[in-house]
């Protein structure tokens, strides 16, 4: 998206990667996910980026950067400074500012996330939708998960926002053991309709729970990442940045 607005912005060609991961139903991970890929990109890979957290009744990535700001001891100070790296940006807003905020943000961050409503009905939603070159739905491979989110893809394909090879499935709170062989059909199953997964699968972890694996000021921690997951996620999401973007419609 990014249109430049100035002489000086032609110069930053890249416009950033906007990506959101999204679907109708709350609690499926959208923001964990979305917060530890930021993390993980800004300050491991020291790649630029920021969240617009337009989930407005809840705010959960913004409140997370102020309790997390307000609530740094000398010890997590110094570790963050240790990393020489000013925090990303967390902006809040309601989805009808998406066009807007975007507009806004600092020409030299590669990606943004959107941490949307978990209800398509909000005012201003197609609108912020409208902006996202990839939209990411976490689903479980439970009955409800799964149609729950199909209904979602059909209704964003219906209304002709985003085509659906913007669109993947990421495979939440996954078991191995149980899910699987699932996973697998229900992949084939989305492809059919043209919707990709992507490749690494989220296992469930009770860890993501904990505070210090949910860090707007930190990558998570090496430890957690060990067969999470988490690290594949990351890469693949970073080679998004790689497939050519979708080009500016005249209007
Ligand atoms: N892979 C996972 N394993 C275990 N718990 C998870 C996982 N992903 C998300 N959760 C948990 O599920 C709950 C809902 O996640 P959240 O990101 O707030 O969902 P949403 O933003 O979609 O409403 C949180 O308590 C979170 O810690
Ligand atoms: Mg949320």
């Amino acid at each position: 998206m990014a249109t430049p607005t100035t002489s000086a912005d032609l110069s930053a060609a890249t416009p950033p990667v906007i990506l959101a991961f999204a679907t109708q139903k709350g609690g499926m991970g959208k923001t964990t996910l979305s917060v530890l890929v930021a993390s993980w990109l800004h300050y491991k890979r020291r790649i630029p980026v920021a969240i617009l957290d337009v989930d407005a009744s809840q705010l959960s990535v913004y409140n997370l950067r102020l309790r997390e700001t307000e609530q740094m001891d000398e010890e997590t100070k110094k570790r963050f400074n240790e990393m020489n790296l000013d925090p990303y940006p967390v902006e809040r807003g309601e989805p009808a500012d998406v066009p807007n905020m975007l507009r806004h943000v600092p020409a030299d961050i590669r990606f943004v996330f959107i941490d949307l409503p978990g209800n398509i009905d909000i005012d201003g939603y197609e609108q912020a939708l409208g902006m996202v070159d990839y939209l990411l739905v976490p689903m479980e491979t439970s009955e409800f998960s799964v149609t729950t989110g199909f209904n979602y893809l059909n209704a964003i394909r219906q209304i002709d926002l985003l085509p659906a090879d913007r669109c993947r499935i990421v495979w939440n709170k996954f078991k191995e053991s149980r899910d699987a062989e699932l996973a697998d059909q229900l992949s084939e199953r989305f492809r059919e309709y043209g919707f990709e997964s992507m490749k690494s699968r989220i296992p469930q972890r009770d860890s993501y729970q904990d505070a210090a694996n949910r860090s707007t000021m930190f990558p998570m921690p090496i430890q957690y990442l060990r067969h999470s997951g988490l690290k594949d996620l990351f890469v693949e999401i970073e080679s998004l940045s790689l497939i050519p973007q979708q080009d500016e419609q005249p209007n």
